[in-house]
C-alpha cells in the first residue's frame, strides 16, 4: 500500500481503513488483515505510556514505536506522528525529527494544524517526505482549545477550518485527518480537496476512517465518546482470561500433563 493507492481510491470512491498501531505483536495481526494503512499515532503516549494527553510523546517514543510497527506490518503503509512541538523548531532540527520517524522506516509523517507549518510541510514534500495533515480537534493544541470537544460548530469557525484544509492540500500533503468535526464540514471538506481525507468523529462522507486499536476493541473501558464503535469487548475478555489462568495456577490445573516435559 501506498499513498498512490489511497489517492486511487479516492478517485474510485473506494474507502479508506487507517488503525493506530504502537507495537510488533498487533502490528503483525494487522499486517495479515484487510486494513489499508496504520498509524503510529502520538496517542501513545495516553494508551502505552499512561500520560493524561499527547503532549508528552517524544520524538524517541515515536522511533521506538514506528521501528517495532514497521517490523511487524511490513505490507502497510505506515504513518508516524510528528509529536508535539518537534516540528515548531529551526527547520534543521524539524528535519532531524522527520529523518528519524523515516529511518525508522515510517513512508509518511502526520503533524496537526496548518498555521506556520505550510513552508515546512513544502520542504518535507519536496524532500520526499509524504505529509499527512490534521485537522478539527488537535490534540496538541488541547491547552489552546480548552479541551477535547468538537470544532468548527460555527460558521466562522468552519470557514477556517475550510480555509486551512485548502492550504495543507496546497503545500503538498497526502491526505488529511479531520478529528471531530461536523459531518458537513467534513462533507464540503472532502468534496472540495482532491487528496483523500480520513475521518474519527467526523462522519461517514470522510474518505476513510481512524479509530485507536485500544478504543476499537473495547480495552479502555472508561472512554466512550459518541463516535466510537467497540467491535469486541476487549477488556472483558481479556480480564476473564486472565482470572481463568489466575484460577488454573492456584487449583494446580495448569499445567497438566500434555504441558509438561517427561
Ligand atoms: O495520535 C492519534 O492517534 C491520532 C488519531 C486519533 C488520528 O492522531
Amino acid at each position: 500500500m501506498t499513498i498512490l493507492d489511497l489517492h486511487e481510491k479516492k478517485q474510485n470512491g473506494k474507502k479508506i481503513s487507517m488503525i493506530t498501531c504502537y507495537d510488533y505483536t498487533f502490528a503483525q495481526i494487522l499486517n495479515s488483515t484487510d486494513i489499508d494503512c496504520l498509524l503510529v499515532g502520538d496517542s501513545l503516549a495516553m494508551v502505552m505510556h499512561g500520560y493524561p494527553t499527547t503532549l508528552n510523546a517524544s520524538i524517541e517514543m515515536m522511533v521506538l514505536h514506528t521501528a517495532a510497527v514497521v517490523k511487524g506490518a511490513p505490507q502497510k503503509l505506515v504513518v508516524g506522528d510528528l509529536p508535539f512541538l518537534s516540528y515548531r523548531k529551526s527547520l534543521s532540527e524539524n528535519m532531524s525529527c522527520v529523518e528519524q520517524i523515516t529511518k525508522a522506516g515510517a513512508q509518511a509523517v502526520k503533524l496537526e494544524g496548518a498555521l506556520g507549518n505550510i513552508d515546512f510541510i513544502k520542504h518535507c514534500v519536496d524532500s520526499g517526505v509524504p505529509v499527512m495533515g490534521h485537522l478539527g480537534l488537535t490534540p496538541q493544541s488541547i491547552h489552546q482549545l480548552g479541551g477535547f470537544k468538537v470544532q468548527g460548530r460555527d460558521e466562522k469557525a468552519k470557514k477556517l477550518i475550510f480555509e486551512h484544509a485548502l492550504q495543507l492540500q496546497d503545500a503538498g500533503c497526502f491526505s488529511l485527518v479531520l478529528e471531530c468535526v461536523p459531518s458537513d464540514l467534513a462533507k464540503q471538506i472532502t468534496q472540495e480537496l482532491n487528496i483523500p481525507t480520513i475521518g474519527i468523529g467526523a462522519g461517514v462522507d470522510c474518505d476513510g476512517q481512524v479509530l485507536v486499536l485500544q478504543d476499537m476493541l473495547g480495552m479502555n473501558q472508561g472512554f466512550s465518546p459518541k463516535f466510537l464503535r467497540k467491535y469486541f469487548n476487549g477488556a472483558e475478555e481479556l480480564k476473564k482470561a486472565f482470572n481463568q489462568y489466575h484460577h488454573d495456577v492456584v487449583n494446580g490445573q495448569f499445567p497438566n500433563q500434555k504441558e509438561s516435559y517427561s
